[in-house]
């Protein structure tokens, strides 16, 4: 009897155990993994703080205007402020992969710090998107499979704007930039395409990140004497550049060019010191598109500013994710796939059309634009889908 009574509780038991399990393979995705954790390790203090406020910015309107969810699960944010500082970026990143098991970083700014980060993805096999550093080595020889870029690489901009000097016939430029791996590499694009196009950059100044101390350097270029003045920098150093450089006078007679980071969210603080000034970038006012358009109004409606380059690749750094996503239906175990389904995404972004390479950076148009007033005026594509070689990535 007793035995009896025992078969059939087990029996019992056995069928709610087979039914649960049944249950728990049809419930939604998100009640067998969760809400989908993203890690957000950007620079929130220092020079890139502004950079860093409008990529987290940018992100969160995509994914607010996905309804708030990611194919379906909720969505839970980590924030670790990197403070541009690559020393520190080891521990940051562990901090979101290791700590918080987040199931995919977003980050970063600064392309010493991203450098880390990347080596800490493709150590843990952690899905990372960068938003912004654009360190060509990331999608060249140290390319990865989980490792996204949906920013632009540093010598992109540079080539380009290599390319509309050498048109313009300047013969030579004098570069100047912060000493690491941007820098370098905004200075090797612009070199590159100068050159091949009859031009000589006949002096490279550097000074380390993120000192703001121009004045010998400015000095040195007014002795030179160039035809133009490339320079790299971004955020609050852009703006105090941009500032010495006019203070100094220099802009009456050595037309100062760049990527559009010297100029771009940075206006408003150059005044018109920046006015005038060419730039090239993949992104710009007046960009004609009905995405572009609803871009802005979201943003602005939701933020009270209006958008720049770096709302917009955080803005596409979601896209990209939600592409991904949506093609698992959520379920980030099936890992091959999401990433199969994020390298051929063709991105609607703000900026125009946007896809990737085998090495996972962008091919995008390159915007020659004009600075009037507080904004990048767009007036005319320098390079159209620019995209990168493969500089030995090997996928
Ligand atoms: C970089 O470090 O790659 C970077 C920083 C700011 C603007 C653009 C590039």
């Amino acid at each position: 009897m007793e035995v009896t009574t025992t078969l059939r509780r087990l029996g019992v038991l056995a069928a709610a155990v087979a039914a649960a399990g049944v249950m728990l393979a049809a419930a939604p995705v998100e009640a067998q993994q969760g809400k989908l954790k993203i890690g957000l390790m950007l620079p929130y203090t220092g020079t890139f703080a502004a950079l860093g406020n409008a990529i987290t910015n940018g992100f969160k309107l995509a994914v607010e205007e996905n309804g708030g969810k990611i194919a379906g699960r909720e969505v839970e944010y980590f924030t670790v402020d990197d403070e541009s500082d690559p020393a520190k970026a080891p521990e940051n990143a562990n901090k979101l992969i290791k700590r918080d098991n987040v199931d995919v970083v977003v980050g970063t700014v600064h392309s010493g710090v991203a450098l880390a980060l990347s080596k800490v993805a493709r150590d843990n096999n952690a899905l990372l998107i960068i938003p912004n550093a654009g360190a060509d080595e990331i999608t060249g020889p140290l390319c990865a499979p989980n490792v996204f870029r949906v920013s632009f690489t540093n010598s992109q901009p540079g080539i380009a704007m290599g390319r509309v000097m050498a048109e313009q016939k300047k013969k030579t430029a004098v570069t100047i930039t912060w000493k690491y791996a941007a820098g370098e590499d905004s200075i090797g694009g612009f070199k590159e395409a100068f050159e091949a196009g009859g031009g000589k950059v006949v002096k490279e100044l550097f000074l380390p990140f993120p000192q703001v101390e121009f004045q010998s350097l400015l000095t040195e270029i007014a002795a030179l004497k160039p035809d133009v003045v490339y320079a790299f920098f971004a955020g609050g150093g852009a703006v105090k550049f941009v500032k010495d450089y006019a203070a100094a006078g220099l802009n009456k007679t050595i037309p100062l060019v760049g990527p559009g980071f010297l100029t771009d969210g940075t206006l408003k603080a150059q005044g018109e010191a920046a006015q005038g000034m060419l730039t090239t970038l993949h992104y710009g006012d007046g960009i004609n598109n009905p995405k572009n358009t609803a871009f802005r109004a979201a943003y602005l409606k939701a933020y009270k500013n209006e958008p720049d380059v770096y709302a917009v690749q955080g803005y596409d750094a979601a896209q990209l994710l939600i592409a991904g996503m949506n093609a698992v239906k959520g379920d980030t175990t099936k890992r091959a796939d999401l990433i199969k389904a994020m390298e051929a995404a063709k991105i609607d972004s703000p900026r125009g059309s946007l896809a990737l390479t085998k090495a996972h950076a962008p091919i995008h148009d390159m915007y020659l634009r004009k600075v009037e007033g507080e904004e990048n005026k767009v007036i005319g594509v320098a390079v159209k889908n620019l995209t990168d070689p493969p500089r030995g990535c090997k996928m």
